[in-house]
């Protein structure tokens, strides 16, 4: 599959197959295709915790301000929570912000390296939708790391179902020139 056909083919998943999980072993090439994202001055602050059986059904209560998320979590064969190492990207090496945007880089990195996940699952076959909505306990459910923030969840499983694309903006909505 050329690039444009990934990106262009790639759609949120929120029904999976239960009786075929994704192996370890995708998994890892996954997460190993998405350290190939760009990231301020390469710091590469973007982690990935698994959560699996038991896991993902403690975290798939932590959805009472969307409880439709907590189904697509049960679906999954395992969820990706997407996490990033704080105080890096954007920051100098004496800790203070290289830029006006202060510490936001660190959700502008953590958000390719998604994308980059994103597509990679859907190379590898295996479906996958951003959660965003998930309640303040979610953290400390999964056990994030000292020093590390939760940005997004990421259930993923195989499907059979393929959504329609929901309508897009054209480049002529999005794009202007300047001379
Ligand atoms: C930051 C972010 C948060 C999202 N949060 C949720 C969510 O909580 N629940 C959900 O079902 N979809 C969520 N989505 C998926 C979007 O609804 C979806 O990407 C959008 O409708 C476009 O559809 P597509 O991904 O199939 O192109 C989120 C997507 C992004 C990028």
């Amino acid at each position: 599959m050329d690039a444009i056909t990934c990106i262009e083919s790639r759609r949120s998943i929120r029904s999976f197959d239960q009786s075929r999980p994704v192996s370890h072993e995708t998994i890892e090439r996954i997460v190993a295709a998405a350290a190939f994202a760009p990231s301020w001055k390469n710091t590469q602050i973007t982690r990935y915790i698994a959560l699996e059986s038991e896991a993902k059904e403690k975290l798939a209560q932590c959805t009472n301000i969307w409880p439709k998320n907590g189904d697509i979590i049960r679906s999954a064969s395992a969820v990706i929570a997407v996490t990033f190492v704080s105080g890096r990207s954007g920051y100098e090496r004496d800790g203070s912000f290289s830029t006006p945007l202060e510490d936001r880089w660190q959700y502008f990195d953590t958000g390719i390296a998604t994308e980059a996940f994103l597509l990679a699952a859907h190379t590898e076959g295996v479906g996958s939708v951003v959660l965003g909505l998930y309640d303040d306990n979610a953290a400390d459910v999964i056990g994030v790391p000292e020093g590390q923030k939760l940005v997004a969840l990421i259930p993923i499983g195989y499907h059979t179902d393929s959504p329609a694309c929901p309508p897009r903006k054209t480049a002529a909505d999005l794009l202007s020139y300047r001379s």
